[in-house]
């Protein structure tokens, strides 16, 4: 995983528990990584992130699908910051969810040409709902989906999301089906 990512978690973990939380998770955490320095630009092994999510989640004593959840709710207020050209005026978030593959991952390769990204296919059955069908061997649709929650506060959109199908019981995708509700 981009070291981009790991910083986002030391941002998520310094703005929700402190600094001293951070410090703790990364002395009391066994990590690949040497002293837990991530850069932006590098690339991590996914199960450091992995072990720091877990640790830090015994730590709050929070299952860690509402960590990642809550993860991926912060990252998407973070892209919104970092990478302005994505969100171009007059996007809703339906328009800015269907671009992700096609347009976003596919700049992000640019970027970062190391980068592992997940596949979406779509549907779209109806103006106020999208299917974002999610290939990924990481098998985050947790974090898809605070990302997807995300993306709907930034536009002031509830996102409701159902998920018929889970890689976790054995599906070869997960698919998240959306529908847009205007606040
Ligand atoms: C400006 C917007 C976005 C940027 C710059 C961006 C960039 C990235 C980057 C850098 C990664 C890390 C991949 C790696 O380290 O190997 C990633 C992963 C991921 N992205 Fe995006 N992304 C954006 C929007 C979204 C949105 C809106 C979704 C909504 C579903 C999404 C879904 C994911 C997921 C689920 C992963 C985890 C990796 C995996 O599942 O294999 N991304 N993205």
């Amino acid at each position: 995983m981009k070291g981009i990512i790991f910083t986002y978690l030391e941002e998520f973990v310094i703005k929700n528990a402190g600094i001293e939380a951070w410090d703790t998770l990364l002395e009391t955490t066994h990590l690949k990584t040497e002293d837990g320095v991530f850069v932006s630009p590098g690339n991590y092994p996914d199960e450091d992130l992995f072990a720091l999510v877990a640790a830090g989640s015994k730590n709050l004593n929070l299952p860690m699908n509402d960590v990642i959840y809550a993860f991926g709710e912060f990252v998407a207020s973070k892209y919104h910051q970092d990478y302005t050209d994505f969100f171009k005026p007059g996007m809703s978030a339906k328009t800015l969810l269907n671009s992700v593959d096609k347009i976003i991952h596919v700049e992000v390769k640019k970027l970062y040409p190391d980068v592992h990204l997940p596949q979406f296919q779509y549907e779209d059955p109806a103006p106020d709902k999208l299917v974002m069908k999610y290939f990924s061997t990481r098998k985050l649709c947790v974090l898809a989906k605070g990302l997807i929650n995300g993306v709907g506060n930034l536009y002031n959109e509830k996102i409701e999301i159902s998920e018929p199908l889970c890689m976790h019981n054995g599906a070869d995708h997960c698919r998240l089906e959306l529908t847009f509700v205007k606040k």
